[in-house]
């Protein structure tokens, strides 16, 4: 059999560098695990835009509908943000999005033991947190018509527009219970139902699916009152499902449960390909990081536990997935720090790449 394919787009400012740091986990696990990956690497971003005019040549879209998984490192930087909206770097990250239909965004918010004191809330509100949001990521306010900038009378105004299906929420709510039916069997859909029909239309929708999960104990929160809720007392959840727009902002709330946005990895999955395995593309859950990029302070953690996640959900290998985390854990626990994660008195950062030849050396000490 051949072996599983992996394209690799590391896109812009800490996204190379910190796939630099991947790359030598997919190393390992080719050399020591015999578990190897064909692995091509091309553009995305301000990077193919460089190249091609573009933020994804067509023949990068072709690749990534041809491969087992994507990994994507981040896109965008202040030397792309007055370009046109068409061609900006985060077009060819939505692109993406939308051509794999990759409809569930999995984002869990996990706080590993030896950070439970960076998050900036305390340790006992953040400590053993697991929580995992799925965000929908192929529709909502990012993707419907009408939108744009028009001319309105003696002025412009701007328009974007939240449109769900209820075949599109049907799905991605599917996913969010198989989760749950797999951790706490609990779920929360947040939306704001007061306010937006959408809100009203998701409602019904996810309560509709709920009645094929019985096990399952569902629960609704409108959005901002959910945004609170997770800082209040973050561990009352388990799987939470929201829309495109407020998924954003709430996993990026809960990134700081777990001490930095530099931690957090994701899964964009999408309906099984021929094989069974789901289209995928895992990335972090942070940007670009321009106020970094270029120095060796990346956190490369966050694209790490992306690997993590693709060795779980694409290529069957759950126990090398856990191997991988548990390195990451005793990294942390031996008070090795990124400068994302400082705070403790005389500790002095480890660059990107001390971090990821740290990891690989717990993983040999696995073995
Ligand atoms: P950002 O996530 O890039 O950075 C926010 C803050 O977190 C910065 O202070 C940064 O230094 C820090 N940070 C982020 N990742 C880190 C890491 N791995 N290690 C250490 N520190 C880290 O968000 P931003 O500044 O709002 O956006 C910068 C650019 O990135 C923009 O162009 C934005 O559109 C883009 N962006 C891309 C993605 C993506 O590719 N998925 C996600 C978010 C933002
Ligand atoms: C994310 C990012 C993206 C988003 C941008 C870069 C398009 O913020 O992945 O969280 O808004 O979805
Ligand atoms: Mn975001």
């Amino acid at each position: 059999m051949s072996n599983p394919s992996l394209l690799i787009l590391p896109g812009d400012g800490i996204g190379p560098e910190v796939m630099a740091e991947v790359r030598k986990i997919i190393d390992w696990y080719g050399t020591k695990r015999d578990l190897t990956f064909d692995v091509s690497e091309d553009l995305v971003g301000g990077a193919a835009y460089d190249k091609h005019g573009v933020p994804l040549a067509d023949a990068t879209m072709d690749k990534a509908q041809e491969v087992d998984a994507v990994l994507l490192g981040a896109v965008g930087g202040p030397k792309y943000d007055s370009l046109d909206f068409s061609v900006k770097p985060e077009r060819g990250l939505l692109r993406l999005r939308k051509e794999m239909d990759l409809y569930a965004n999995l984002r869990p918010a996990q706080c590993f033991d030896a950070l439970a004191d960076f998050s900036s809330l305390k340790r006992d509100v953040v400590a053993g947190l697991d929580i995992m949001i799925v965000r929908e990521l192929t529709s909502g306010v990012y993707f419907g018509e009408p939108r744009g900038i028009f001319e309105e009378g003696n002025e412009r105004v701007g328009i974007n527009t939240q449109r769900y299906t209820e075949s599109e929420i049907d799905r991605v709510a599917r996913s969010a219970f198989e989760l749950a039916m797999k951790r706490d069997k609990k779920l929360c859909s947040m939306e704001k139902a007061n306010v937006m029909e959408s809100g009203v239309l998701w409602r019904e929708v996810v309560t509709k699916v709920g009645e094929d999960y019985p096990e399952v104990e569902l629960s609704h929160m409108y959005a901002d009152a959910g945004a609170m809720q997770l800082t209040r007392w973050p561990k009352q959840f388990d799987v939470i499902v929201t829309d495109n727009l407020f998924g954003d902002l709430l996993s990026d709330l809960a990134a700081m449960l777990t001490g930095s946005l530099g931690m957090l990895p994701s899964a964009s999955l999408g309906a099984p390909m021929a094989n069974g395995r789901p289209k995928a593309l895992y990335e972090p859950v942070h940007g670009s990081a321009p106020d970094i990029a270029g120095q060796g302070k990346a956190n490369p953690i966050a694209c790490i536990l992306s690997f993590a996640m693709a060795l779980r959900y694409s290529f069957d290998a759950g126990d090398e997935a856990t191997r991988l985390e548990e390195a990451v854990n005793a990294v942390l626990a031996d008070g090795l720090r990124t400068a994302d994660l400082l705070g403790e008195e005389g500790v002095q950062p480890v660059s990107t790449s001390e971090m990821g030849d740290a990891i690989v050396a717990k993983l040999d000490a696995s073995l």
